[in-house]
């Protein structure tokens, strides 16, 4: 049975002192957690709380990397450098990434391929628009980005790929996608793996729901079949509200692995 995968994506908050208090914070507060665990700080913060989760049920992520290994790339990040800081994962394909700067799935596809290849995991987000969705276009949207993200990599190496089912026009808006909405999309990208890698690579894959997710709203998204754990944003700045969305059992148990 798939186990819960619970991701605290911190986007561009936090002072160094502030990512080493939540990080501890967490450290203790999740050390009996039954699930899986991820936070990512900001690049600035990675070497702060690297020790603080090293050795802890908690994986060091980061919220993008380069496509390229290194080189003449000003301001970019590059894998070697994220790995040399202890990074674990990388989120990649966030719709921030992809509308407001201008990622585009070739690009991305690069980045997973570079990351995997590098032995980072990958957590893969996706996710329509709101035009998409009224469009009725949901489920091609999230199909294309699925599999051109997906292009060339391995069966092997899907075993390090997350996916993130990301409606764009739930992040950080309060709005959330009814569970059973977000379960029929979880169910399509399930499909579209299993047509791409067989049916028991798509029952192994665990797909994140990213979107608005609160305390008051975990539990119904998680009881959902296909929604194995959750990316969380606002939610994940600060311990009251991220431990309980971590402490979420929407009826399985632990024990599963990545
Ligand atoms: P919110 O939880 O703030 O909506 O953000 C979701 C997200 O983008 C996580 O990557």
């Amino acid at each position: 049975m798939r186990n819960y995968y619970i991701a605290g994506n911190w986007k561009m908050h936090k002072t160094r002192a502030e990512a080493a208090a939540l990080a501890s914070a967490l450290v203790t507060q999740l050390k009996d957690g039954k699930h899986q665990y991820l936070v990512a700080p900001s690049f600035t913060s990675l070497e702060t709380v690297a020790p603080l989760v090293k050795g802890s049920n908690i994986r060091l992520g980061a919220q993008n990397m380069a496509a390229e290994e290194q080189g003449a790339h000003t301001g970019e990040i590059s894998v070697l450098q994220l790995k040399d800081l202890g990074v674990q994962a990388v989120i990649l394909g966030h719709s921030e990434r992809r509308h407001t700067y201008h990622e585009d799935d070739a690009l991305i596809n690069k980045k997973v391929k570079l990351a995997l290849q590098h032995g980072l995991e990958v957590i893969l987000c996706v996710g329509e628009l709101l035009s998409e969705r009224e469009a009725g276009k949901a489920q091609e949207v999230c199909e294309t980005q699925t599999v051109k993200g997906l292009a060339g990599v391995s069966a092997a190496d899907l075993a390090r790929v997350t996916i993130a089912y990301e409606p764009v026009w739930a992040i950080g808006t309060g709005k959330t996608a009814t569970p059973e909405d977000a379960d029929a999309i979880h169910a399509y990208i399930r499909q579209v793996v299993a047509r791409l890698y067989g049916a028991d690579k798509a029952q192994q894959i665990l797909i994140q729901y990213g979107g608005s997710v609160k305390p008051d709203n975990a539990a119904q998204l998680m009881a959902k079949e296909n929604i194995d754990g959750a990316l969380v944003g606002g939610a994940a700045l600060n311990p009251e509200t991220f431990v309980p969305i971590a402490n979420t059992c929407g009826g399985r148990s632990g024990g599963g692995v990545l």
